[in-house]
């Protein structure tokens, strides 16, 4: 058995001898340095046996390979393998005795080490893990299950950490100095990297990553987390069906994106669907597929292509769904143009606050654009092109719901009128479990919209909009 293979099956082992041997191997780096508490390392020390065993094997391993660990003429197989069968013949010479385990435990972190992320790499591979960062070599937090949670594991030394960082970003041609402190990035398994390091960063670089959902949630998971209700999905799967044009709208890391991915779904698998993010995290299913990912600048600050271009350029793609992944600038008046131009269906998030907010803050965007348009003219596009606002947000008991299904009437005088067809009860207080007690229900108004999924033979089931009352019939805003 190949020695990729034999690591491969240890996997599990590996998971569940955890963080202990990754942090110790760092600690004593660090206490060899002198960059802690030799106290504070000295007690870690000694929990790990293999400790002392990795320290030679690693410094064996740069004695042996030196420069061609940096040979770029290797592909990333081509040096693991190199690594690894070196790893392996130097671990084979140690007096030490080992259970194979242990020898397979051994070689993974140091190849880790030296050819991954370090110790990232094993929150990388933890499908729990939706979040790493990484404030300097010694903290990295965690999140598992939308709460956070700070490890034991550490990077041996900020050059460790500086070594990682470039790692990652020159997979995507990009590079982190002082002229360019900050940079985003991506995995290739498409996770989100962003990087800042000094002088911008106080105490030492900064990583985040945003780790790529590989099994991205379903409609029937968010109604398990409690994001909305059956009846919700429901008339959402309509308004996609019905080719309403819809906007999902709430703060940072409300869900946005994930909501947008359950509504793509609903996409008939006929329609040929175009794609536009600025780094790919919608996952369709449909075949009929076309992804656009824009692109920053280069180290020259040459070759940016923006998402306003990709907007362009997808109208000329005969496109029966535009998605864009988030609408951020002078693209909003593209998206308007194509909604109100035949292109329904069109689906998007925006960071607000309200769905009312959604609304001031395409305005400002479509301005973005220069080109001058006269606010009137700008609203009128907007409540002409809009359909339908789902608004997520995150509560304090770190659920993320849907708050609102708001209706984009028209226009009354000067202002675009909103009116909410579901709308989240918040009078219902907090449980015993800390949780929100209420739930989204309907506010008792028929949308306008019903009329036209009716006319497109898109039927809801009776009752979906509850039965008018005095109290929330009034909520027009
Ligand atoms: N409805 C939800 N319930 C619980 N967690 C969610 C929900 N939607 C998204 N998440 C988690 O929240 C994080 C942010 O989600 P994302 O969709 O990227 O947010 P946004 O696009 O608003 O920034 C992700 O880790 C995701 O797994
Ligand atoms: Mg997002």
């Amino acid at each position: 058995m190949r020695l990729g293979e034999k690591l491969r099956t240890t996997d599990v082992d590996r998971s569940n001898q955890t963080r202990a041997a990754e942090s110790d191997l760092a600690s004593v780096h660090l206490a060899k340095r002198g960059t802690v508490s030799e106290s504070a390392s000295a007690s870690k020390v000694t929990t790990d046996p293999l400790v002392e065993l990795k320290l030679r094997a690693q410094e064996a391993l740069f004695g042996r390979l030196g420069a061609r660990l940096y040979d770029s003429s290797l592909s990333d197989e081509q040096l693991r393998d190199t690594v690894l069968e070196e790893l392996a013949a130097i671990v084979r010479q140690e007096p030490t005795p080992l259970t194979s385990v242990e020898r397979a435990q051994v070689v993974t972190d140091l190849a880790d080490d030296v050819l991954g992320y370090g110790p990232m790499q094993r929150f990388l591979a933890d499908h729990d893990v939706t979040e790493i960062m990484v404030n300097g070599c010694e903290d990295i937090y965690v999140e598992r299950r939308g709460r956070l949670h700070r490890t034991t594991a550490r990077f041996v030394s900020e050059a460790h950490l500086r070594r990682v960082i470039d790692r990652i970003v020159s997979q995507v041609g990009r590079r982190v100095d002082e002229s360019s402190p900050m940079v985003d990035a991506r995995l290739p398994d498409g996770s989100r990297v962003n990087a800042i390091i000094p002088p911008l960063s106080v105490d030492g670089p900064v990583l985040t990553v945003r780790k790529f959902a590989h099994d991205p949630y379903h409609a029937d998971d968010l109604i398990g987390m409690g994001t909305f209700t059956h009846e919700t999905v429901e008339l959402l799967r309509a308004c996609v069906r019905g080719r309403l044009n819809a906007l999902v709208t709430g703060g940072t890391g409300t869900g946005k994106t994930t909501l947008l991915n359950v509504l793509s779904a609903f996409i008939p698998d006929d329609e040929r669907i175009v794609t536009i993010e600025d780094s790919v995290e919608l996952q369709m299913n449909q075949h009929h597929v076309v992804r656009l990912e824009s692109r920053p600048a280069n180290v020259e600050g040459r070759g940016a292509v923006a998402i306003r271009d990709l907007v362009r350029n997808a109208l000329r793609m005969r496109p029966d769904r535009i998605i864009v992944g988030e609408v951020r600038g002078g693209e909003a008046l593209d998206m308007l143009q194509a909604m109100n131009t035949g292109h329904d269906g069109s689906l998007s998030t925006v960071h607000a606050n309200t769905p009312r907010d959604a609304i001031a803050r395409l305005e400002t965007m479509v301005l973005m654009a220069g080109m001058d348009l006269p606010d009137r003219a700008v609203r009128e596009q907007i409540a002409s092109a809009l359909d339908v606002i789902v608004h997520l947000s995150r509560f304090r008991d770190g659920s993320r719901r849907v708050t609102h299904v708001t209706e984009v009437v028209g226009m009354e005088g000067a202002v675009v009128t909103l009116q909410d067809v579901f709308a989240f009860d918040y009078t219902a207080g907090i449980g015993d479990d800390g949780r929100h007690r209420g739930s989204l229900g309907p506010t008792g108004i028929r949308p306008a919209f019903a009329d036209r999924l009716a006319d497109l033979g898109v039927t809801l089931a009776a009752g979906t909009f509850g039965t008018p009352d005095i109290l929330t019939a009034g909520r027009r805003r």
